[in-house]
């Protein structure tokens, strides 16, 4: 079976096995299964470079469903499964007035993947609206209830990338989102640029939200027309004096204070001082609109887009004394 539509990337490898379940008692059923003791688990494959076919049999969680479980006077708890495409589940809050997940619009890939990465976006993260997730073990099928605590969220980092990675399927996630008043989060000065370039004084999240779709459209490229994973690296995190150092060269160099000693620097900013952004080597690129995304015109293939982004790791080491790290799940 060709991957190549099941990863936003639109990477053309083989899977050896395809196995995809509807049911959480079907995903039981095929854990049990003696053949295989191992799987590669698929859920949007919107956060994945594939530079090989795919030998353990891949499972493709495709468990369906939104429901409110419980509601208070002000806030409602949502169970969405797994397979549900995130931006729908943003768009159907929208609809139902539930607020919390506006800055998340349009985010690519699955439900049931959103906490691995604790997604984020234009100052708000997956964790400000988690309130618990049910997984399944892989190796004895029990359930397992995963809380805010348990998930250890970080930037772009959960339990499910360290202690637990491998060890779980996420069958569905738990939401508390507001459903009377919303506290917007409009901090991001694109987001407000947005909305005072449309005239909108009072915005509700549906403005936002389509603010932040809005801005997106501009710097992202649609991974219906070119394939890429979003962010292919995290933004790295440096010790202030390493900052301070680099600003004497760099004097308007974009940043973002971590804590007293720690300072974010955009990778995509290192990434286009070095001379990446927009260029193409073969099928595989640097996206023109933002640095940060690796793109794959059409044929590239896996090995390509990992070849080019350890040039730019390489050059942004050489260039800032950086390094920078793949946010992207490389699979090779
Ligand atoms: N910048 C450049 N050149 C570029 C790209 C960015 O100079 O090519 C500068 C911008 O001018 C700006 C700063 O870098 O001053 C930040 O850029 P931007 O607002 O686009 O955000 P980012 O830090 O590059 C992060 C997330 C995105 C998320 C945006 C908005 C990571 C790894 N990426 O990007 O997430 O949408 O903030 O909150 O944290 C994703 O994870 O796939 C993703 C798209």
């Amino acid at each position: 079976v060709s991957l190549k539509d099941f990863n936003t990337f639109g990477i053309d490898v083989n899977a050896k096995y395809f196995i995809s379940v509807s049911t959480k008692k079907e995903l039981i059923e095929v854990l049990k299964l003696p053949e295989f003791q191992d799987y590669f688990v698929l859920g949007g494959g919107s956060n994945m470079l594939l530079t090989r076919d795919v030998e353990t049999p891949v499972l493709h969680v495709n468990l369906k469903g939104k429901e409110v479980v419980a509601a208070s006077s002000e806030t409602v708890i949502v169970e969405v499964q797994a397979g549900e495409n995130w931006h729908e589940f943003v768009l159907w809050c929208l609809e139902n007035n539930y607020g919390g997940v506006e800055n998340l619009s349009l985010i690519p890939g699955n439900v049931g993947t959103s906490p691995i990465q604790n997604i984020g976006a234009y100052g708000v993260e997956l964790k400000d609206v988690f309130s618990h997730c049910i997984a399944i073990d892989i190796k004895t099928q029990e359930e397992k209830v995963f809380t805010l605590e348990d998930c250890q969220f970080g930037y772009r980092n959960s339990i499910f990338k360290n202690e637990a990675k491998g060890n779980y399927i996420i069958t569905s996630v738990f939401f508390e989102l507001t459903s009377r008043k919303h506290s917007l989060n409009i901090s991001y000065g694109a987001i407000q640029q947005e909305l005072e370039s449309n005239n909108i004084t009072n915005p509700t999240i549906k403005d936002v939200s389509n603010a932040v779709i809005a801005i997106r459209q501009r710097k992202l490229p649609n991974p219906k027309e070119i394939g890429n994973s979003g962010s292919f690296f995290k933004n790295p995190i440096i010790l202030k004096t390493a900052f301070e150092a680099l600003q004497k060269n760099y004097p308007n160099a974009p940043h973002y204070v971590v804590s007293d000693t720690e300072i974010k620097v955009p990778a995509g900013w290192l990434i286009e001082q070095c001379g990446f952004k927009g260029k193409r080597f073969g099928d595989a690129g640097v996206h023109k609109h933002q640095a940060l995304v690796l793109v794959n015109y059409g044929n590239a293939k896996g090995s390509e887009i990992l070849a080019l982004a350890k040039k730019i790791q390489e050059t942004v080491l050489e260039k800032f004394n950086i390094a920078i790290e793949a946010e992207v799940n490389v699979i090779s």
